[in-house]
């Protein structure tokens, strides 16, 4: 059995697989950016000596993330999990969202989860087979105060919303589908941003932990509920230093 992440060249990506391959398992590495993946799964076969295996492919793009899924199934083993940690943050003001940024912002945080979601379940219950899906959204899907994140934060709410809908469609198939609600952990999405110290202070002022988080701290709660949370379903994880309590 083993996990497709999607992202997969990315921080979280990166760290959910390196938590996965620690425990001997395998992982298929999804990605759009060639290069990244391919050097990220031999990074980590290397480190762990786990099967990873990485695959560039467009998730919103069915075929591509059919054809993906198909070659990790032949390379690493039957697939039961997902981790969708695919995703690109956007910042603009409301009036500079043209209708390209709009789409753009869509389709890379809410219709590429959605396609892989699509697939696995189609493929899940077609063989009778139970599963397990996480999407990472975001603080932003329910908090707008801190950044001009209009289109960021709407596909992540409704990437929240598509996680509450499939819980309740896949359960009855032993199919779990749950949420992790990230604040701001250091990843290559954000490094500008939190190497400037002034950030750094306006990010955590209001977040209890008082500090970002560490991207394995993130990586830790998605896997406990790709892996390890088998009675959860449905659910929204928030991991964010409490910032929500403050809203
Ligand atoms: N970094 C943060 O502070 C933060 C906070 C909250 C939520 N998140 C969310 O966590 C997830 C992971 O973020 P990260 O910080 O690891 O970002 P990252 O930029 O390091 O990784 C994201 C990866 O997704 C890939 N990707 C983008 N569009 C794709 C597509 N259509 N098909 C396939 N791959 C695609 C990128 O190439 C990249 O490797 C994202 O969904 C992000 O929105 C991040």
């Amino acid at each position: 059995m083993s996990t497709l992440i999607t992202g997969g060249a990315g921080g979280l990506g990166v760290a959910c697989a390196n938590l996965i391959a620690a425990r001997g398992m395998g992982v298929g590495l999804v990605d759009i950016d060639q290069e990244r993946v391919a050097q990220a799964a031999s990074d980590i076969a290397s480190r762990t000596g786990s099967e990873c295996v990485g695959i560039a492919a467009d998730i919103a793009d069915r075929n591509q993330l059919a054809g993906a899924w198909s070659h990790l199934e032949s390379l690493v083993g039957t697939i039961d999990a997902v981790i969708n940690c695919a995703g690109t943050f956007v910042s603009q003001a409301l009036e500079d969202i043209t209708p390209e940024d709009w789409e753009f912002a869509l389709r890379t945080n809410l219709t590429g989860p959605f396609v892989t979601c699509q697939q696995a379940a189609a493929v899940w219950r077609q063989r009778a087979q139970p599963g397990s899906i996480v999407n990472i959204s975001s603080t932003a899907a329910t908090n707008a105060g801190f950044f001009e994140a209009t289109s960021y934060g709407a596909a992540k709410a409704g990437l929240q919303g598509l996680s509450i809908h499939l819980a309740h469609k896949l359960g009855s198939a032993g199919i779990r589908v749950n949420c992790v609600a990230p604040g701001s952990f250091r990843s290559p999405m954000n490094s500008n941003r939190l190497s400037d110290p002034d950030e750094v202070a306006r990010s955590i002022a209001n977040i209890p932990l008082g500090r970002v988080a560490e991207v394995g701290e993130i990586a830790a709660a998605a896997v406990y509920l790709a892996l390890d949370a088998a009675y959860v379903t449905g659910t929204i994880l928030r991991a964010d230093g409490g910032l929500l309590t403050s809203m």
